[in-house]
């Protein structure tokens, strides 16, 4: 795929100053990527539920520049504060699209960003924020030049553009679950971008996936460094196997319907993401003794109701719930009762299944 476009230049005396928005959510991957090569490409195929609550809206108001510089041009501001740790992170990142988006140096633009969950919440936002943004330029390129009319080439280009922001980021932009990697599984299946999955049963078109704040704090290793740790574990092959292998699997769980499979290969995966970071030269751990005693819980709980309840992870100390919508009140209940004492100020959010990015 080679999305580099020369000819994607405005004519700045006749441009219009425009303005476009996204609202895009966050995802969580049952088969992880953890683990990368080259200019964002993922060593093993992954699959994520696209959540609903999790979201970043991203606005872009863009005008002409009144002045010639070679340079991307931009201000930013979250939450309706500039901040500038956030602009010089967007301002690389746009840096890097210019033979994509060649117009990015003849505009100012003016980015705009808030996310519906809390800022402090700890929860990664490099997935919905960089989709979102990624939305946001082909809303450009569509206004300017009248190109990607068709939605499937448009998801397609955004999605590729998220990865280069965030690899994780490419799923965020098909709603119910996506696919990123090649896998034998699916023909239509890339490296450098996400795929819809298309068969998914609908027991799990409603799943859930409650948030458990188990610590706000910053991460102490950031996923970057995590998967650059990747390439000097020497497990890191069978691992990648192993995910490959788990693939197949859940794909066909996925498609019976069949929760305990899907419950089993999603703990499992997510107990893999962080033995890895244990295994890893030097070694690092996420996890919080919280989180542990949440997951100990989480297991009884199923021993003794036989409710399908089940957590994930991502590459940090919170919990994800994973059921189905018919047991949501007795999770509801456990919640409450139970897991609460071991959230940050009895912090969690409650997700679900959602349907993918909107327009603003
Ligand atoms: C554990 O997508 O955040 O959430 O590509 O370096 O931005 P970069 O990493 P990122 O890694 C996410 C890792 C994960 C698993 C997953 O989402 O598949």
């Amino acid at each position: 795929m080679d999305y580099r476009d020369l000819s994607l230049i405005v004519e700045s005396n006749k441009t219009k100053p425009g303005s476009v928005g996204w609202r895009s959510p966050s995802n969580l991957a049952i088969i992880k990527y953890w683990g990368k090569h080259g200019v964002q490409l993922p060593r093993n195929p992954s699959i994520s539920f696209t959540l609903e609550t999790a979201c970043t809206n991203t606005w872009i108001d863009y005008k002409p520049k009144s002045s010639i510089d070679p340079n991307v041009s931009l201000d930013f501001f979250f939450n309706d504060q500039s901040n500038e740790d956030f602009k010089a992170k967007v301002h690389k990142f746009l840096s890097g699209l210019t033979e994509i988006f060649p117009f990015l140096k003849q505009l100012h633009l003016t980015i705009r960003s808030t996310n519906s969950f809390p800022h402090s919440a700890g929860i990664a936002s490099s997935a919905s924020s960089m989709s979102a943004l990624a939305l946001c330029l082909c809303s450009m390129e569509k206004n300017l030049f009248g190109t990607l009319q068709k939605a499937s080439e448009f998801k397609q280009k955004a999605s590729y553009l998220a990865r280069l922001g965030s690899g994780s980021a490419c799923r965020s932009i098909y709603g119910g679950m996506a696919i990123w990697g090649v896998t034998s599984e699916v023909a239509s299946a890339s490296n450098e971008y996400a795929v819809p999955f298309t068969e998914l049963n609908e027991v799990f078109k409603t799943y859930h996936d409650d948030i458990l704040i188990i610590s706000k704090g910053e991460k102490s290793v950031s996923s970057r460094a995590g998967h650059e740790l990747m390439d000097s574990n020497i497990y890191a092959q069978n691992r990648y196997e192993q995910a490959r292998q788990r693939f197949r699997a859940l794909l066909s769980a996925l498609k019976t319907g069949d929760i305990e499979a899907f419950g089993k290969i999603a703990e499992a995966e997510a107990l893999a993401l962080h033995a890895l970071m244990l295994l890893s030269n030097p070694p690092f751990m996420l996890l919080k003794p919280n989180t542990v005693a949440a997951i100990e819980k989480v297991q009884q709980f199923r021993n003794d109701t036989r409710l399908p309840l089940y957590f994930s992870l991502d590459a940090g100390p919170n919990l994800h719930l994973l059921y189905p919508e018919n047991i949501q009140p007795d999770v509801k209940r456990f919640i409450d009762n139970e897991l609460i004492q071991f959230c940050e100020n009895k912090q969690y959010i409650q997700d679900k299944v959602g349907s993918g990015p909107i327009e603003l």
